[in-house]
């Protein structure tokens, strides 16, 4: 096939890749905002490459005109989450869009693969505009822990060495590495809550300080010198006190000056 056909098929699937990741890191984001734990803990993307889509093709045996139907992760998003129990509420998120339609559902988490490979694989339609009209098309999205993702990662970089055929003595071993991996996820599940506790609680201060920091900067710009310092001294003086309450407070004191301030240059 011409080398600009690829471009023109693959172009399409590059811009359902770009615009995902967009939406998904945009979820990261509303999480942090709202000062909650969020599911999603790192989000990654790529177009299968031209040789990946070939070598499919011919090990599926299946003919190139019929390529965009049949191979259904030429955008591939992978979802990773930091405990298992993430994963559904990452499915419930992508359940709950209308930018995107569930073709089918592989649970291999489940239902572990016999290698030991565990992740959840959804294939969703997707619609992206192109200077040629609007395109529906497929997209694969594997939602896994970090700790799924790090066997995936080792044992496909295994297979790619041994050409699927790893010896026996490597396959026991990535089982048995897969199985404690498995203890691994059990084991943070049950320390979940409190770390979830402490990372929105990080997670709101951050947010509060940030937030507390840009209405100081903007105040720079209306309030006068000697006020500013006063400001900036009292909130070091808080914020090293470290007590949360406190420096909500101050926070809200400070939205008062500044509203003060913003209904002064409107008059
Ligand atoms: P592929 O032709 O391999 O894509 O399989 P498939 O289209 O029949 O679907 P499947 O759900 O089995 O696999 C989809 C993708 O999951 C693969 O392209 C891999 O990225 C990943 N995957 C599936 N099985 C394994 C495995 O045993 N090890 C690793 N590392 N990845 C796997
Ligand atoms: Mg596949």
């Amino acid at each position: 096939m011409d080398i600009q056909l690829w471009r023109e098929i693959l172009d399409p699937y590059q811009l359902a890749v770009d615009e995902l990741l967009v939406k998904f890191n945009h979820i990261i984001t509303e999480h942090k905002n709202a000062g909650l734990y969020c599911p999603i803990e790192q989000v990654k993307g790529r177009v299968k490459s031209i040789s990946s889509i070939l070598e499919k093709l011919q090990r599926k045996n299946q003919n190139i005109n019929e390529l965009e139907e049949k191979i259904e992760d030429i955008a591939g998003i992978r979802i990773l989450c930091q405990f298992v129990e993430d994963i559904d509420k990452v499915v419930t998120l992508i359940r709950n869009r209308n930018d995107m339609e569930i073709k089918s559902i592989k649970d291999y988490i489940a239902n572990a693969k016999d290698s030991g490979y565990r992740s959840y694989h959804m294939i969703v339609y997707y619609e992206v505009n192109t200077i040629h009209g609007v395109k529906r098309l497929q997209a694969e999205i594997q939602i896994r822990t970090l700790a799924m993702d790090f066997w995936a990662t080792v044992e496909h970089s295994l297979q790619y060495k041994y050409k699927q055929n790893i010896p026996d003595d490597i396959r026991e071993r990535l089982s048995s590495a897969a199985n404690a991996l498995l203890v691994l996820d059990e084991e943070m599940s049950s320390v979940r809550d409190e770390i979830m506790d402490a990372q929105e609680s990080y997670q709101a201060k951050e947010t509060l300080v940030a937030d507390i920091l840009t209405n100081i900067q903007n105040l720079y710009k209306v309030a006068n010198k000697r006020e500013i310092v006063k400001i900036q001294d009292e909130f070091y003086k808080v914020y090293q006190a470290g007590d949360f309450d406190e420096l909500c407070h101050f926070s809200k004191q400070l939205d008062i000056i500044s509203e003060g301030y913003r209904a002064q240059s409107i008059s």
